[in-house]
């Protein structure tokens, strides 16, 4: 099979070595790939959101299937692109990566499911939401419906706050398009887990739960980041949590965009509380999660390349994974300045060494080469992935790992696992 994966992230070079190693491939394809990439796929110099381009090198190509790394691309409509053009794709089409596009979307779905989730409503005009807020009462949460890189949610621990959050959304325009609909819900208490699903429009197998560690400072503080570090399998994840999530979240999500006529295909990432009263659905996703994707793919004992091909063909049913019962860790070194500016073009060295100690993966991210020296070109720069049979080993491996990796201009947190 060739397969041309589309990104340029970790979370890509994670897919790609996943997929080069499986028994199916003959090509392996990635656009636009970076330069860790490079060393297991052909780079395709085409952008992730030029959905003619890639249709057309992969028809040109005799590409038999593409797996998106990012969101970008499906919102785009690259799915049913190729499937205009008879070309298989383990992705949502645009009609059904709306699930990520915007949150009242996601609570209709949930609802009308009967998926559990956070009690909401939906706003436009300012008053009745500030009027709602101050009928709640603090803490509350408030989100701009649509995609808004991350800044959308504030979780407010007073009414004032959360009243700004209102007004910067739908009289200031904080978020332009994004936020001229806001949603409110209810806080949920509890641990925060990611959970993936591969999904063939009907039927779904678990592709694993892992923790995300979104802050940008050791004790999660500071800013929101894309994520700092990831661990799966997460604690107090246990096999009757997993059966809720897959029963009572991600099976009937799939029916219910059956029933609406927008079958979901490819990776569901569905973004939960545990609470006390069970896991509750704090959003959707419609692709793997990014330093989850590096953090689940090396604990994958399966191949994974036929399983993406029968979700794209819709024959999934009866298919399962295996994965090793092992913990698994990835870290993220970001430039200095991370989740705020920072330089690009400082100089990595120490990969090699890194890459050398047990069941260590380095994923390239944020990577350039200048000349023959890898170089930062991004904020997330890399993500060190450690497996081992419990989360302490798998910790130390990692940390060992990212102290062989000689980058001054580079950080990361300190405490990824530390504290279970
Ligand atoms: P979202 O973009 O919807 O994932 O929200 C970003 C973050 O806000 C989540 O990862 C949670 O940490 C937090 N969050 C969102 N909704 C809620 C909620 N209803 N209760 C508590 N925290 C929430
Ligand atoms: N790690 C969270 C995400 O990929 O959105």
């Amino acid at each position: 099979m060739r397969v041309l994966v589309v990104g340029s992230g970790a979370r890509e070079h994670a897919l790609v070595r996943a997929i080069a190693r499986s028994h199916l491939v003959t090509a392996v394809f990635c656009a636009p790939g970076n330069p860790g990439i490079a060393a297991l796929a052909g780079l395709v110099p085409i952008a992730a959101t030029d959905v003619q381009a890639l249709t057309e090198f992969a028809a040109a190509n005799a590409i038999d299937l593409v797996v998106p790394g990012p969101e970008a691309p499906l919102v785009l409509g690259l799915t049913d692109a190729l499937a205009a053009r008879g070309i298989r794709c383990c992705g949502p089409t645009a009609a059904a990566a709306r699930l990520e596009g915007s949150k009242q979307f996601t609570k209709e779905v949930a609802d009308a499911a009967g998926i559990p989730t956070a009690r909401w409503e939906a706003f436009t005009d300012t008053h009745h939401a500030l009027d709602f807020v101050r009928r709640r009462g603090a803490p509350i949460v408030v989100k701009a419906d649509g995609l808004a890189a991350g800044k959308g949610v504030v979780v407010a621990e007073t009414e004032a706050e959360a009243a700004a959050a209102v007004i910067a959304c739908l009289r200031e325009g904080s978020f332009g398009a994004a936020g001229a609909t806001v949603v409110i819900e209810e806080c949920l208490v509890g641990q925060e887990v990611s959970v993936f699903a591969l999904c063939d429009g009907r039927d779904a197998i678990f592709l694993g739960a892992a923790r995300d560690h979104k802050r940008v400072g050791d004790g999660d503080r500071g800013p929101n980041t894309g994520g700092m570090g990831a661990i799966a399998p997460p604690p107090g994840f246990t096999h009757a949590t997993q059966i809720a999530v897959m029963d009572g979240i991600i099976h009937p999500a799939l029916a219910e965009m059956e029933r609406r006529g927008t079958p979901f295909t490819g990776i569901l990432f569905a973004g939960l509380m545990l609470t006390e009263h069970g896991p509750k659905l704090i959003e959707f996703n419609v692709r793997f999660g990014d330093p989850e994707a590096e953090t689940l793919l090396p604990l994958l004992d399966s191949d994974i390349l036929p399983l993406l091909l029968a979700a794209s063909e819709g024959r999934l049913a009866g298919s399962s994974l295996a994965w090793r019962a092992e913990a698994s860790v990835s870290v993220v070194m970001a430039a200095a300045g991370y989740p705020g500016a920072y330089q690009r073009g400082s100089a990595i060295t120490g990969l090699a060494a890194a890459e050398a100690g047990a069941e260590v993966s380095v994923f390239q991210a944020g990577t350039r080469l200048e000349h023959d020296t890898l170089v930062a070109d991004g904020g997330r720069v890399l993500v060190i992935n450690a497996t081992a049979p419990s989360l302490a080993e798998a910790r130390a491996r990692a940390y060992a790992a990212v102290d062989a990796i000689d980058w001054p201009q580079g950080f990361c947190r300190r405490d990824i696992g530390a504290h279970f």
